[in-house]
């Protein structure tokens, strides 16, 4: 099938561009670097092996998408061309909303005029807000979102419900990623932060390689195993693989399904740090600070419908998931760039 990754040279894109085309299919990708590199695509065609088109444009532009459109005749998209820093969202609330809708609106115009039926697209464990209880179905309460990146997704999910009822020919699957770390194998491709890292691998990744001097844990008395913040880490390349069945299920089906993707496992903060040292021989030195505003205490995945229903689950282990962040992170410390 030929696939359209839009926002594709992204972290999660370019992990899912080359998981999607080991399988054999086509890929496409768009991405206007607002987020990313170049060097990320030129990468993923190292890892490929082989040259694919990849147009730099703004999603949201309705001209450039429909030439792309023209030109390609995508059979589905995967939508990850969105904003996605929690904190800047807070202080860049219009940008955010304008960005992360317009490009969903417009691929859904385009889409239709072009007959590409299919559309995976990459939501977030935040729409859930502060759950009720863990581990989190697909069923539970949504819309608490506690910023406007989260609204976006929450909003982005109503958008899709909507359009998938009224296009009986859509066909539209949400993937509520948890927390996405690590890298591929080679090292050659990985999260590459502007400026402070917002999330706690990259910083524990910098801390490690000197980049940052210790890393401040956001609070120690939460009602938790031993007080810091919980999270269900899915490795990245676990993550690009649900992308892969999801391509399958959409093909299958009509309608729209939402999926957690999440290995069901919550690490504490300090569960992290220790596997982080114990993995790659080095030390984190870090300190306990104020809670982070907005953060939840516990947050993990029930993934069962995900292995039922997809035929998917995450395989790789904690100790994967620090040894090939560090395996990136010690090759490439300046990220993409040189
Ligand atoms: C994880 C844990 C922090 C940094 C967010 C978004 C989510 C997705 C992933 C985009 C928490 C603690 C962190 C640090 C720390 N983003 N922490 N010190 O907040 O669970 O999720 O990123 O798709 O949508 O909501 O991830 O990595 O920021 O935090 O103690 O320097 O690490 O308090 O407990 P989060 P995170």
């Amino acid at each position: 099938m030929k696939v359209l990754l839009a926002g594709g040279a992204g972290y999660i894109g370019s992990h899912t561009a080359i998981e999607i085309a080991k399988l054999g299919h086509d890929i496409v990708i768009a991405d206007d670097f607002s987020n990313s590199k170049p060097e990320a695509i030129n990468r993923v065609r190292t890892i490929i092996g082989k040259d694919f088109p990849f147009y730099e444009l703004d999603i949201a532009d309705k001209e450039k998408l429909r030439a792309l459109f023209e030109a390609e005749k995508p059979e589905a998209v995967i939508h990850f061309a969105g904003y996605k820093a929690v904190g800047e969202s807070v202080a860049k609330p219009i940008a955010y909303y304008r960005n992360n809708l317009d490009t969903t609106l417009t691929l859904l115009e385009v889409m239709k005029e072009y007959d590409c039926h299919n559309l995976i697209f990459s939501s977030s464990a935040t729409v859930y807000g502060a759950p009720d209880e863990v581990p989190i179905k697909e069923t539970a309460v949504v819309g608490r979102c506690t910023n406007p990146y989260g609204w976006t997704k929450y909003m982005i999910e109503v958008i899709l419900d909507g359009a998938a009822f009224a296009d009986k020919e859509l066909s539209v699957v949400l993937l509520r990623y948890f927390n996405p770390v690590g890298a591929h194998e080679s090292g050659l491709i990985g999260e590459d932060p502007q400026g402070i890292p917002n999330n706690l691998m990259p910083f524990i990744s910098q801390v490690a390689i000197g980049k940052r001097e210790c890393l401040s844990v956001f609070g120690n008395d939460y009602d938790t195993k031993d007080g810091t913040g919980v999270r269900d880490y899915i490795h990245v390349v676990d993550l690009a693989n649900g992308h892969a069945c999801a391509l399958n299920y959409a093909a299958a089906h009509k309608g729209i399904e939402v999926f957690n993707l999440g290995t069901s496992i919550g690490y504490s903060v300090l569960d992290m740090v220790k596997a982080f040292e114990e993995a790659n021989g080095v030390k984190v030195p870090y300190k306990i600070v104020d809670r982070r505003p907005g953060d939840i205490a516990e947050c993990y995945a029930d993934a069962t419908k995900s292995r039922e229903l997809l035929g998917w689950k995450a395989n790789k282990t904690l100790v994967d998931m620090c040894r090939d962040s560090w395996n990136w992170q010690s090759k490439n410390p300046n990220g993409y760039d040189a």
